[in-house]
């Protein structure tokens, strides 16, 4: 904080989603931007017993006191948006920028039935693809032009910069993983936009001298949804038996698995200029560390793991998640 930048540092799925709600519970940010593709995102956080899922809205939506804005360069569904600003009550603290592009049924259908999309790429058929073609062809419409939306308009780039002129904290979140980037991920098994950190701020409208830093959300092991090339990759029944099986929040296929895979890693950091890390679900990869709050009483081989990342990398991992909950995480900037 108080600029802190949330990306995902392998295929999507790390669990920025969690990470993020943590930090917003912890840090009360006055702002926390989505920048990212669109509603192809699924994040899933658990709190007291109770499971959350966004697509449109940001993670940070379970601390009451943060505004909840949408850049520019996402994509909405309004149908989606409309339906989380209802079922989180958050009204009042949404705002979206006019300049948001807008998913139509359209490209929902074609992201479902074209072959190239669907079967080679296995895209979510959230719609974005279609979506963002469009926009490059500038025939897409946008919030502005969308009179339901109207009432969450205003200008996210403005409000960001102000809020961190007042230097109040803002978290800005990053969708997708970097390996899932249009430029830099394995072409054509990508997402249909860039998503490594520096896209992600100009989603939201902030230059890079405004960011202070750069947290990049890595899980304990590797999974990936869709077609690509993945290196070291388990069988379906080897991913069960490690208990590594995961089923996509938006598709619910079934996700594909790999090793924690430390060249990706070492990309990620420099592709994002990551100041920080966070490794999750490390209670998965090492059931004995499941609830585990403090770093000094993590075991001898999950720290191992922990340290040997950060001996490779040079970074330090400020936030390791233990268990599904919020608050499953042990946090070694805590006082
Ligand atoms: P699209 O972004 O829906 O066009 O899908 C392109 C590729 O990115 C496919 O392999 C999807 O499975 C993958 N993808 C897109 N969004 C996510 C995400 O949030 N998590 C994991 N994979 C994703
Ligand atoms: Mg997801």
């Amino acid at each position: 904080m108080p600029c802190t930048v949330v990306v995902g540092g392998f295929f999507g799925d790390e669990g920025k989603g969690k990470i993020i709600a943590y930090l917003a519970r912890r840090e009360k940010p006055s702002i926390a931007a989505r920048g990212g593709v669109g509603p192809n995102a699924g994040h899933t956080f658990s709190f007291r017993g109770k499971t959350y899922k966004v697509r449109m809205l940001p993670s940070a939506v379970l601390n009451p006191t943060t505004r909840l804005l949408i850049g520019a360069g996402v994509l909405i569904d309004s149908a989606i948006l409309l339906n989380e600003i209802e079922r989180f009550d958050v009204y009042d603290r949404t705002f979206i920028d006019a300049q948001c592009g807008i998913i139509e049924k359209v490209h929902i259908e074609k992201d479902n039935t074209e072959n190239h999309l669907k079967h080679r790429i296995g895209t979510t058929g959230a719609g974005t693809g279609p979506a963002n073609a469009d926009r490059a062809l500038r025939i897409l419409r946008l919030a502005k032009d969308i009179p339901k939306l109207l009432l969450y308009i205003e200008n996210v780039s403005d409000l960001i910069n102000e809020t961190l002129d007042n230097k109040e904290n803002v978290i800005i979140e990053g969708t997708q993983g970097t390996f899932l980037s249009l430029f830099h991920g394995g072409y054509p098994y990508v997402t249909s936009r860039d998503v490594c950190a520096s896209s992600i701020c100009s989603d939201v409208g902030i230059g890079p001298k405004r960011v202070d830093e750069v947290l990049v959300v890595f899980k304990a092991y590797v999974t990936r949804v869709g077609g690509g090339p993945l290196r070291s990759e388990v069988s379906n029944e080897e991913a069960n038996r490690l208990g590594w099986a995961e089923f996509g929040s938006v598709t619910g296929r079934q996700r594909r698995a790999s090793p924690f895979n430390m060249d990706l890693a070492k990309k990620a950091i420099s592709l994002n200029s990551a100041t920080h890390m966070a490794i999750t679900k490390l209670d998965v990869a090492f059931p004995e560390t499941a609830g585990i709050t403090e770093y000094t009483k993590l075991q001898n081989e999950p720290r191992k793991f922990i340290e040997s990342i950060e001996a490779e990398t040079g970074l330090t991992v400020i936030l390791i998640g233990t268990g599904p909950d919020v608050d499953d995480v042990i946090d070694r900037r805590k006082p």
